[in-house]
Formats: C-alpha cells, structure tokens, sequence
C-alpha cells in the first residue's frame, strides 16, 4: 500500500519467470542473514530459508475453495514497509528479522493481562489452515492457505472487561533489524486495531504459518493477523503487543493520510479510494481483472456485524 509513489500502484501481471529470480535472490539474501545472526536451523528466524514444516495442522470449513496463489508468488511479492516500500524489499531484507525469542503482550481492558512467549501462544489451540481470499487496497488479491486459530481463542482466555471496545495491534519496530524505518512513510510503529466483536469473529486469525509450513520473515513471522473482509493494511505483521481499550485506536494509516484511510477498511468496492477505484482486481497470476466483491466475498459471515452503518461514511 503506497501513499507516496502513485506510479506504483495497481502493478500489472507478475511473471513467473520475475518471481523466480527473486525467490532465488532471496534464499540467498536470507541464508546469508541467518548465518550473520548465528541462527540454528530449527529456529523461526531461519525459517524463510529453512522452510519449517507444522504438523498437526487441520482442515479447517471456514476455508474457500479456490485456486491457491503459489508460494512463491506469496512469499515475494509483499507489503512490509519496515522492510522497504517495493514488493521484492521484504523478501530481500526480511531473513536479517531475528524471531526468537519472541514475546506478544496482551494487555489493557482484561482480567488476565499476560506476556506470551512464542511458544506458548502457538500451542495455545489447535492450528487450522484457513484458505483465504486477501485483497490489497493497491487492487491485487491472492487465495492464500495461512495456518492458526480464531483471535477469540485468544480474547476467551484473556477475558476482556465491560470497557473493552477495541482492540490495538503493535508490530515491531526495530530500527536494528528493519531498514525501512528509516523512511518517513509511516509514523512508526505499525499499529492496526478492529473493534471488539471483530476481533471476536470467528474469521479473524492469529496467524503462524503460511502453506503448511512457518510463516517466512516477509510474511510477518512469528505472528499476524489476518482478517480477509478488509483490505490487506488491517493484518498486522509481526505482532508484540495487543491491548483492548475503550476508545477507537488511531492506526498508522489513519495517522499518515486520514483522508484515504479510515478505521473500518471493509472491502467495499462501491466506495474509491481517493485516487484509485476499487471495484475490481487482479489476482495475482491472472491476465483479467475481476470484480471485487463486497467485503472480500465473505459478506455472509460478516455483514451483521455491520447492520444499520453507512458503510460509505465508515470507511
Ligand atoms: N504489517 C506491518 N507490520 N507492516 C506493513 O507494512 N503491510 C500491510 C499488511 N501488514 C504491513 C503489514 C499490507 S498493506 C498488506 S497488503 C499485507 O500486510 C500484506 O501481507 P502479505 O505480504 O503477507 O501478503
């Protein structure tokens, strides 16, 4: 998602040919990245380049049957401006990402505050692959099979309390580790929020793994978010910290350019963004552009949450 470089946007057909010379400059990139850092090959930082199987990982009926984007279409072409503003940029740079040990706090509006390691939060329950669709607000979706549970499995076990109306997602910000903080793009950190039933929803994932296997760096290792009726800016990467609280959360896109992005970020293909329409896409792979649909094609499942909202006011 750019706000700056408006040449960029809405980017025409991927070659696989392309997607394969970075996938191979990459691995490169990232092996290098590993052995700088001393990582093992059974750690989540090393993943990218170790690929790391996940077992016991269940079919989930939340998923969409729909031809899946290939990996390596999912794992090179991403938006992770910590890591830089072009779409090779986060494969590139993201295997310098050291993801162990890695804490997320959850904190704010609950009665069981906790800081959780990794570990922990990955066995919290059973991991499900969940076929989404995702779409980017640039115009491009893929069909991905991401890995992890509900969000609300999460939220049951924290138990919010009556104030709880929102929910705040922090990414990392490393200046260390991410050369992309070194561009005034955003105000950093990353920070996305949801409203609490949102949150709750069953199709909200917190997301650990991507094609069976753990999540690359580029992809947000160890832990996202995912939720596929809004455009791809509201799955933070690379969560540390989730707090519940009473107030909307101001979000790094609301902060840097409030006139084109608002709280909600339904897909909404009646709604334009201000310099670009949203009524169709290209799916990655594919020549013809399709129709975007309302709320990602999920709007079954979500519409309620939504009745009685102007949802070209709550953008
Ligand atoms: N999370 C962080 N921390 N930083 C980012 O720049 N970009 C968002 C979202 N999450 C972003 C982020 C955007 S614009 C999109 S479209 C999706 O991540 C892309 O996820 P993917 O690369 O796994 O497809």
């Amino acid at each position: 998602m750019l706000i700056r470089k408006p040449h960029a946007i809405c980017p025409s057909e991927i070659t696989p040919p392309d997607l394969f010379r970075r996938r191979r400059e990459w691995i490169k990139a990232a092996g290098a990245g590993a052995a700088a850092l001393g990582l093992s090959a059974g750690l989540p930082g090393a993943a990218q380049a170790q690929r790391i199987r996940l077992f016991g990982v269940r079919k989930s009926p939340l998923s969409i049957d729909e031809k899946q984007t290939p990996y390596e279409a999912v794992t090179t072409y991403n938006n992770f401006y910590e890591f830089g503003t072009d779409k090779s940029d986060p494969a590139e740079y993201a295997g310098r990402l050291k993801t162990q040990p890695w804490t997320v706090t959850v904190e704010g509006e609950i009665k069981r505050p906790k800081v959780y390691d990794i570990e922990e939060l990955m066995k919290l329950a059973p991991l499900e692959e969940r076929v989404y669709r995702m779409r980017c607000v640039e115009g491009w979706s893929m069909v991905i099979p991401w890995a992890g549970f509900s969000l609300s499995e999460l939220i049951r076990r924290v138990e919010p309390t009556a104030n709880a109306k929102y929910v705040e997602f922090t990414t990392l910000a490393d200046p260390r580790q991410m050369p992309g903080l070194r561009s005034s793009v955003l105000d950093w950190p990353y920070v996305e929020g949801l409203r609490l039933d949102e949150a709750q929803h069953p199709l909200t994932l917190l997301c650990m793994g991507v094609y069976g296997e753990m999540l690359p760096n580029q992809n947000g290792a160890p832990v996202r978010l995912v939720v596929p009726w809004k455009y791809g800016f509201k799955s933070g990467k690379s969560l540390v910290r989730i707090r519940f609280q009473e107030k909307e959360p101001q979000t790094a896109w609301m902060r840097s350019s409030p006139s084109e992005y608002g709280f909600y970020s339904n897909v909404n293909p009646e709604v334009d963004h201000p310099r670009w329409s949203q009524a169709t896409e290209r799916r990655l792979g594919e020549i013809t552009k399709r129709k975007t649909l309302m709320f990602n094609g999920y709007g079954d499942q979500v519409a309620s949450l939504y009745a009685g909202m102007d949802l070209k006011k709550f953008i």
